[in-house]
């Protein structure tokens, strides 16, 4: 490669471009090449980069806040802090945010996103996956992708965001982390959808400033920091926050899940006649498909990084699904051994920024992925038609997965709604 203003006194330097036409054809096959030669180096796509796709380097990377930063700044760009290239989106918390100031911001997150919390949410997720089942179930053919819109539905209701807007959420928040940036998809969330969005979001939060009720903005619009309450500025920078981390990422999950289990019917099979195996199952396809990809950090003082010099502002792509192949870590990384345990994946991150929604996510993707395979467990994939995500850079996935299976028995009436005694 020649050497530009960019890749000026940085080494090893490589071709790469997580969010490429190229990478996104075999992205594993892509972090392979990548980290048997250089765990850590440069490229230039997107203004310049690091690329970190070994255990190690992402490992401590991660857990290193003073040198890789989260905070959102202007090094790279206006936009999130968290993502190569920056989307334009508003300030998240707590995900922008470093220690010590991140801390009492995390607090508030916790008890709403807690084991105790998420299993009180159970017949919430039981309902709705039952719901969105029924509504295929008599046909005997849909794109199963309607299932999964079962995390964006549930966050948008927990959060206490109208439902009737659920699909206009996910469709939105989605496209900014899958969409080609420039592309028509793209521009019509950046600028028709999400500021539509963002005005019902603080119309909510207002209201329930005033009338709080039973979800998670009423929680958020009554806590404190700093012994002051929280402004609805920071309410709505937590709950865009949550809105993009639910929508997508569990979604992703099971769709990747559900394609492999076709085309691994053996495995399929073990776990209809299993079900007990699905839990430990689901941390194998959280390591091998890693819903995201890699989160962005930036340097914060000039420093030598497993033999790298980095300078203070550069960019770095931490690459949780690299790492996630490691041979150093895993023995057969680029096998799903649906019984692999331990499993120390790096799938929801690490170190304080690890994600906040992994027991909803697992609860979420636990109830979908049992009753696709109780409930439909013989479905066949028209492989020729599958249609994948745009790019994969930063969530992977299917955005069709036209299915035929056996017809079965709707569980709840038509018209059934969400019991009105379950309280989140
Ligand atoms: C399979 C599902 C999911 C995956 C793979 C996933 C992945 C991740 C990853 C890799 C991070 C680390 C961010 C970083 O280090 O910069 C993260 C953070 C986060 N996730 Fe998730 N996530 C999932 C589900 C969810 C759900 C369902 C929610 C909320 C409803 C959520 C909310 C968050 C939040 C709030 C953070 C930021 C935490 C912080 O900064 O302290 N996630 N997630």
């Amino acid at each position: 490669m020649t050497e530009t203003a960019a890749t000026q006194g940085r080494c090893p330097v490589v071709h790469f471009d997580h969010n490429s036409a190229e990478h996104s054809k075999d992205p594993a096959a892509s972090y392979r090449a990548l980290r048997e030669e250089h765990p850590v180096a440069w490229t230039d796509a997107h203004g310049g980069y690091w690329v970190l796709s070994g255990y190690k380097p992402v490992f401590e990377a991660a857990r290193d806040d003073d040198t890789f930063s989260s905070e959102r700044n202007s090094y790279g760009g206006e936009g999130l802090s968290v993502v190569i290239p920056k989307t334009p989106a508003p300030f998240h918390i707590p995900i922008e945010i470093d220690p010590p100031n991140f801390r009492k911001w995390r607090k508030l997150i916790n008890p709403i996103t807690a084991p105790a919390h998420v299993a009180r949410m159970e017949e919430i997720v039981k309902f709705f996956v039952t719901k969105f089942v029924d509504d295929i179930i008599e046909s005997g053919e849909a794109d199963m992708t309607s299932v999964i819109g079962v995390p964006a539905i549930i966050t948008v209701d927990w959060l206490g965001l109208p439902i009737e807007h659920w699909e206009r959420y996910a469709s939105a928040f989605h496209a900014l982390l899958v969409e080609v940036q420039g592309t028509e998809g793209f521009r019509k969330a950046v600028e028709e959808d999400l500021p539509f969005l963002e005005g019902v979001t603080r119309q909510i939060i207002a209201a329930r400033r005033a009338e709080p009720q039973d979800d998670i903005i009423s929680y958020l619009v009554k806590q404190e920091v700093d012994e002051r309450p929280v402004t609805d500025d920071e309410v709505f920078a937590i709950v865009d926050l949550l809105l993009s981390g639910g929508v997508g990422t569990t979604a992703s999950l099971v769709s990747n899940t559900v394609v492999w289990l076709y085309q691994n019917q053996e495995v399929r099979q073990d776990l209809i006649e299993h079900p007990e195996k699905l839990q430990r199952a689901i941390e194998e396809f959280l390591r091998f498909f890693s819903p995201t990809q890699g989160l962005a950090r930036t340097v914060t003082k000039d420093v030598e990084f497993e033999g790298c010099p980095m300078q203070k502002g550069d960019r770095v792509l931490l690459s949780w699904a690299s790492a996630n192949r490691d041979t150093e870590q895993f023995e057969n990384p680029d096998e799903v051994d649906i019984e692999r345990w331990p499993n120390r994946h790096t799938a929801f991150g690490i170190g304080i920024h690890r994600c906040a929604g992994s027991n909803l996510g697992r609860a979420m993707a636990h109830e979908l992925l049992s009753q696709i395979l109780a409930r439909m467990g013989d479905y066949v994939v028209d492989e020729s038609a599958l249609e994948a995500y745009p790019h994969q850079g930063t969530n992977n996935g299917w955005k069709s997965i036209p299915a035929t299976f056996t017809p079965g028995p709707r569980v709840l009436p038509a018209d059934a709604r969400k019991p009105a005694d379950i309280r989140y």
